[in-house]
């Protein structure tokens, strides 16, 4: 049996940083990696033969728990059929039906809500267009509305389908600007990655190197849950922007809700403009609710493009982006914007994205969503106890903790926060059996196979860590 310690030094010879993706090197928490070789429901296994009660949840996916019976079974059967073919499967048309079906939200909208709706689903074209742009112009779809998603293409990872998304809004605008917030995390594409969340707010990043100046200067960033510096913006540059991209509920700088409204907000100086609004669910979508954050947004918007990932896959590499039929068949081979994939739509993945999906009824959501709830609650009671300032702030069943005085709302204010308080709670946690997201920006991962042994267990551990962050100096 190998130790986390000696298998580290190993990867970091073969790996740099010794990891795939940063934020499981661990460094912002100042501990060794746990190198893990099984997983099982709530638990997760390192090389040393150590189970843990897992919040990380593969960062998402991992929504009914580990290894979930039903998604290995038809991960085999699928694999027993072959790992895939390059080509079209009935499967990948149910998965494409099936998200279409779920994004959905009930019709209880005020006269106030409906009129607005029925203002937006009148069909238009795009006023915009420019001289290199296609020929093609946008119509807001009449069956849109409450049911955003009509075409689906399904591709490998969320960066994917954020890139894609914004290449299609460009292609469908005939603008080249994009409108992010800081804070968010949309992927690693290089259009993306200023003030982002996530691994670069982890390590202090402003963004990256090797994205060159003209492409990042496509990319206009302002602070989130902020509607003047949106209108603002518009203001100064409407004519040229083609989309505006946000996370339906941020979840990569920690959990910053929207503000009451922001999103329908954000939709209508959007649409005034000519702009789309894509909306980034690939956190948030079928682990929040059914149909997604916007499905339980409080004030029904109309999002123009929505992007799926971690969840939609089950475990294995897929996501999605979807929107109107008008909007999605500009793609090729239909139309003139590229995308294509070797992997996209793979038997496996999407045999493991349809099972998850199937098991994600009704019960599932109230399991996770009062895991998350006894969860969050201990974790406040236990800072409190210990004296120590903080906000837990939730989005539906997502919830993190932040060492403020007042919710942060933004990304400034997120920052301001006593963040060195979190290494020496998060290494109590792991020392006790928890393992929790290796980072303060990152959200806590509920699943359904979180039942009372596992949630007993956590629950056990936060008063040693509420007193070792109480006890925390600043680095
Ligand atoms: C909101 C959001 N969008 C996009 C991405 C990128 O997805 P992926 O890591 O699959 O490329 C992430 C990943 O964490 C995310 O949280």
């Amino acid at each position: 049996m190998t130790t986390n310690e000696q298998e580290f030094a190993r990867a970091r010879g073969a790996m740099p940083g010794g990891v795939n993706s940063p934020v499981r090197a661990f460094g912002s928490v100042h501990e060794t990696p746990r190198f893990f070789v099984s997983a099982s429901g709530p638990y997760v296994t390192d090389v040393e033969g150590r189970e843990y009660v897992d919040l990380v949840g593969s960062w998402g996916p991992a929504i009914l728990g580990h290894a979930h019976p039903a998604v290995v079974k038809a991960v085999q059967d699928a694999a027993a059929h072959g790992l895939g073919f390059g080509a079209s499967t009935p499967g990948e048309t149910e998965l494409a039906e099936l998200i279409a079906a779920r994004v959905t939200r009930p019709s209880t909208s005020s006269p106030v809500e409906r009129a607005r709706n029925e203002r937006d689903e009148t069909p238009r074209a795009s006023e915009h267009s420019s001289a290199d742009s296609v020929s093609y112009r946008f119509a807001r779809s009449t069956t849109g509305g409450d049911h955003p998603v009509e075409r689906v293409r399904l591709v490998s990872t969320g960066t994917e389908a954020t890139m894609t998304a914004i290449r299609l809004a460009r292609g469908a605008t005939g603008r080249d600007l994009v409108v992010k917030f800081a804070g968010h995390y949309h992927g690693h594409s290089d259009g993306l990655l200023a003030e982002a969340g996530s691994g670069v707010a982890t390590l202090a990043m402003p963004g990256s190197a090797g994205v060159p100046a003209p492409i990042a200067a496509q990319t206009l960033v302002i602070p989130y849950n902020d509607l003047d510096a949106v209108r603002e913006v518009f203001a100064a540059r409407g004519d040229d922007i083609a989309a505006v991209i946000v996370e339906a509920a941020p979840a990569n700088m920690g959990i910053v809700p929207p503000a009451h409204g922001f999103n329908a907000a954000l939709a209508d100086i959007a649409h005034g403009h000519g702009a789309l609004l894509i909306l980034d669910e690939v956190l948030t979508g079928f682990r929040v609710g059914p149909a997604g954050w916007y499905g339980i947004d409080p004030v029904p918007f109309s999002p123009d493009l929505v992007t799926f990932g971690k969840v939609v896959g089950g475990g294995l590499p897929l996501a999605a982006l979807g929107g109107s039929a008008a909007l999605l068949e500009l793609l090729a081979p239909l139309g003139p914007v590229y995308q294509a994939g070797t992997l996209s739509g793979n038997p496996l993945a999407v045999a493991a994205g349809r099972t998850t999906l199937d098991h994600l009824d009704a019960a599932a959501y109230a399991r996770i969503d009062a895991a998350a709830a006894t969860i969050a609650e201990a974790a406040a009671s236990a800072l409190s106890e210990a004296g120590v300032t903080h906000v837990v702030q939730r989005a539906g069943n997502l919830f993190s903790i932040q060492f403020a005085e007042t919710p942060p709302v933004d990304y400034v204010t997120v920052k301001a926060q006593e963040a060195f308080r979190y290494p020496p709670f998060f290494r109590s946690m792991l020392a006790q059996g928890v393992s929790l997201p290796p980072s303060v920006f990152e959200a806590w991962f509920v699943s359904a196979a979180h039942d009372d042994a596992a949630v007993g267990r956590i629950v056990e551990a936060l008063p040693a860590a509420a007193r070792a962050a109480a006890e925390a100096t600043p680095d």
